[in-house]
Order: structure tokens, then sequence, then C-alpha cells
């Protein structure tokens, strides 16, 4: 049976994916799954929001959901597979606070007592017929989403239906960070941080999240001012900057400047445009978040720039 070699814990490959794309994506194959008996209803609200997963594993685990969620329905029984953006506000379980994605499917079907529901994510446990079911289904959709930094949940009752839910952690829109590790990055000592960004709310705002991660910042208003405050100050450990500025110096010049007079200097560039600026950008050896992003696509960026300063 081919849903059994999506059980082995495989080695994940997470790329920043739009979770409403893949599920698309995968429609034809759960149409196919739930046969024509049963109404499949796609019902995606996550819009472009992305997530960093595996494409195939969790179209592995959608495909899982979907066959209990088939093998529990009374005949003309509706599945619902809906998607949506999710913040917890405070900590849930072992989520910390922050943007999720859900990915939920639900059915009209037997549902669960409290027990099975205990049991429902061990390895090889079913309540199926022997043949039937193999136990595997509901650990894999486990493995896969515990994997990717979220939760599975199941709210059921027999005889009500179920729904099981993915809640997976939503990557920044910002962050073109592929290889970016799914667990957090231990936390970095604070540093001195020289912070270019002509717009002083955005400026402001991110001053507050490198705060919060212990450093401490020093603003700039554009690159000269940046070049005079980084002079001033040896100390400093990291130079955050947006990549358009006013004046006749960019972001990328500011950085060029900075990494030949202290080549030690970690940089990460930002930037809200999209095209030629970007490009350019992107053709430097420094980490490039896209504006807006969040404390956690930050500090991944801020490891990144620390790497990168290793490397040459
Ligand atoms: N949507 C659902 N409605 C009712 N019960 C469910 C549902 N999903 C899972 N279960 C219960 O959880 C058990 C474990 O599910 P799991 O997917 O891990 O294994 P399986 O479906 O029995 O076998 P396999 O998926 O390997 O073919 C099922 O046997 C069933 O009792
Ligand atoms: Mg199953």
């Amino acid at each position: 049976q081919h849903l059994l070699a999506f059980a082995r814990r495989q080695p994940l490959n997470p790329q920043v994916c739009r979770v409403d794309r893949v599920i698309a994506e995968s429609e034809a194959l759960l149409r196919r799954a739930v046969g024509e008996v049963l109404p499949l209803k796609l019902s995606l609200g996550s819009g472009t929001r992305t997530a960093l997963i595996d494409s195939g594993q969790f179209e592995a685990a959608l495909l899982n959901l979907v066959v209990n969620a088939r093998d529990a329905s009374p005949p003309g029984g509706t599945i619902v597979v809906e998607s949506g953006p999710e913040t917890l506000a405070k900590t849930r379980g072992e989520l910390k606070p922050g943007a999720y994605l859900r990915v939920a499917v639900c059915d009209e079907g037997a549902g669960m007592d409290a027990a099975t529901i205990a049991r429902a994510f061990e390895p090889f446990f079913t309540t199926k017929a022997s043949g039937k079911g193999t136990g595997l289904g509901l650990s894999q959709v486990y493995g896969f989403v515990r994997q990717s930094g979220g939760e599975v949940e199941i709210a059921s009752k027999p005889g009500k239906g179920t729904t099981v839910s993915m809640l997976l952690p939503a990557s920044h829109e910002g962050a073109i960070l592929q290889d970016a590790p799914v667990a957090a990055p231990a936390p970095r000592p604070g540093v001195e941080v020289l912070l270019a960004e002509d717009d002083s709310e955005v400026g402001d705002l991110v001053e507050a999240m490198l705060t919060e991660l212990g450093h401490h910042v020093r603003r700039a208003g554009d690159a000269d001012e940046a070049l005079s405050v980084a002079r001033a100050h040896p100390e400093l450990g990291l130079l955050v900057t947006d990549v358009m500025m006013p004046g006749d110096k960019s972001g990328v010049d500011l950085a060029s400047i900075l990494s030949a007079e202290r080549p030690d200097l970690p940089i990460l560039l930002s930037s809200g445009y999209t095209g030629q600026e970007l490009a350019q950008a992107r053709a430097t050896p420094w980490p490039l978040l896209r504006k807006p992003y969040a404390l956690d696509a930050l500090i991944r960026a801020i490891d990144q720039a620390f790497e990168a300063r290793r490397m040459h």
C-alpha cells in the first residue's frame, strides 16, 4: 500500500510553499481517493500565504486525512478541505504565539471517542479491520506536522463527525530564506546594531524587534549618516539596512563600503520593493529580508548574516 511508504520518517526538504497552491494541485489526487460517491469541497482561504514545508509530505498528510474522512463517512457525507490563517495570541500547547496556517479536513462521519482520539497518532493504532488499515496514516500526519514546527488537533465526537487540523507556522512573505532551518535558532547574545532605514515608522518597528532580541540599536536615516555612525562606533556588531534610501547611496552601496572597511561586520539587507532594486540586492553576498517581516524571519535572517560573514 503506497500510503505506507509515506509513514517512514523521511528527512524533510522544506521549501517556502503557498499552501493553497499545493492543496489545489493535489485536488485531483484527493478526488480520486474519495471516489464519486462522496462530495469533496475545497474551501481555501490562505491566499498567497506561505509555510516552510516539504510539499510532498504535506500532500501525503492531506491524502491520509482525506482517506480517513472517506473511510468514516456515510454515503453522501461531505468532506471539506479548508485552509486559512490563524493567529495565536498566547502559547498553545507546544506552539508559540505567532502566525499559523490551519489546514483542516472535516467530515460528517462516525467520529471518534476519547479513547480513540488519545491513541490516534500512535503508529499501527487502527480500529479498521485487518487488511483495511495499517494505522500509519495519522502517525505520518503527526510526524510531518511536528517536524515542520506545527501541531495537529483533532475535534471529534462519536456520531458528530471529525475535524483534523494541521496548524503550520506561516512563513513571512518576506523571507527569501529557502534553506532556513525549521527549528528556531538559539538566541544570539545582544550586539550593537546599526539600523539604516529612512521610514521612521518602519525603523521604530524594527528597532523594537531588535531590542526585544536583546540588541542595542543605533539609527541612521540614510547611507551617509549610517557611514558616519559606523565610523564613530567600532563596536558595532551588525548592520541592518534598507535597500532603497534617499541620497546618492543605496543600502547596497552602504553595505559595500562598510564591508570593505570592516570585512567582519555581519550585514543584513531589507527591502519592501520588487523589481530592479531587489534583483540588485539579491546579487550581493548578503541575506535579504523582504518587508514586511516578523520577528522569527528577522531572527533567521540575522543568523544568516552571521553565517554569511563566516563564509568569506
Ligand atoms: N476522520 C476520522 N473519523 C473517524 N475516525 C478516524 C478518523 N481519522 C482517524 N480515525 C481513527 O483513527 C485511527 C487511526 O487512523 P490512521 O490514519 O492512523 O490509521 P488507519 O486509517 O486505521 O490506517 P491507515 O491510515 O494506515 O490506512 C483509525 O483507525 C480510526 O479509528
Ligand atoms: Mg488512515
